[in-house]
């Protein structure tokens, strides 16, 4: 039911509810950005009509469709700067309907909600628009190969991203 009112909201509203609040000057505390993304409406609800129809609302997508999950793993990719164009640039995020400012918006939502270590000790940088803008026209020829380099690049550090089975066989 909840998802159906989502949809006429959609619907009514037009795309981009996210952009009155985006005008709002964002905390800069790590806290305070936290709680921010937490209690947006606009940018939930981008979420939910934009990306929570194949990553669902839990963030958790479906491991076996080819869907990797965002809790304590989208985050990781945000620390470095090809993950963080790797994140505007898979098709899902890309080719939304979002502009480049509610895109960054929600690219911090899904950290801010997903994977909220990433805001200890004020690691996490902020998406901008003008970040989204710079990578979003670039397509992936084969966006398993890129995620697959960053895998590698994150296992140097010992971090350890959700498994990704896109690509594989069936999927
Ligand atoms: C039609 C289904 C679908 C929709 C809608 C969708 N995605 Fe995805 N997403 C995928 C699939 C499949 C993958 C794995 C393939 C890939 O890397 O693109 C993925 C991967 C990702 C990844 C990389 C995660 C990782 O661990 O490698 C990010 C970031 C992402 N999506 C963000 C988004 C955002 C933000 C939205 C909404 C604006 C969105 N996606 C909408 C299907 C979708």
């Amino acid at each position: 039911m909840r998802a159906l009112i989502l949809v006429l909201l959609g619907c009514v509203s037009g795309l981009g509810a996210n952009a009155a609040e985006a005008k709002r000057p964002l905390p800069t505390d790590g806290d305070a950005q936290l709680a921010y993304f937490l209690n947006s409406e606009g940018v939930y609800k981008d979420y939910m009509l934009q990306c929570a129809g194949c990553h669902r609302f839990d963030g958790k997508g479906a491991e076996n469709r080819g869907i990797p999950s965002f809790v304590d793993s989208i985050g990781l990719f945000s620390r470095i700067p090809d993950g963080r164009a790797y994140m505007i640039r898979v098709p899902g995020a890309s080719q939304s309907q979002l502009n480049n400012d509610e895109l960054a918006m929600v690219l911090n939502y899904v950290v801010a909600r997903f994977s909220p270590d990433e805001y200890d000790g004020g690691k996490f940088r902020l998406f901008s628009a003008a970040e989204v803008g710079a990578s979003r026209p670039y397509k992936f020829d084969d966006v398993a190969e890129a995620r697959k380099a960053l895998e590698q690049q994150m296992s140097e550090q010992g971090w350890e991203p959700a498994p990704y089975l896109f690509g594989q066989a069936g999927r």
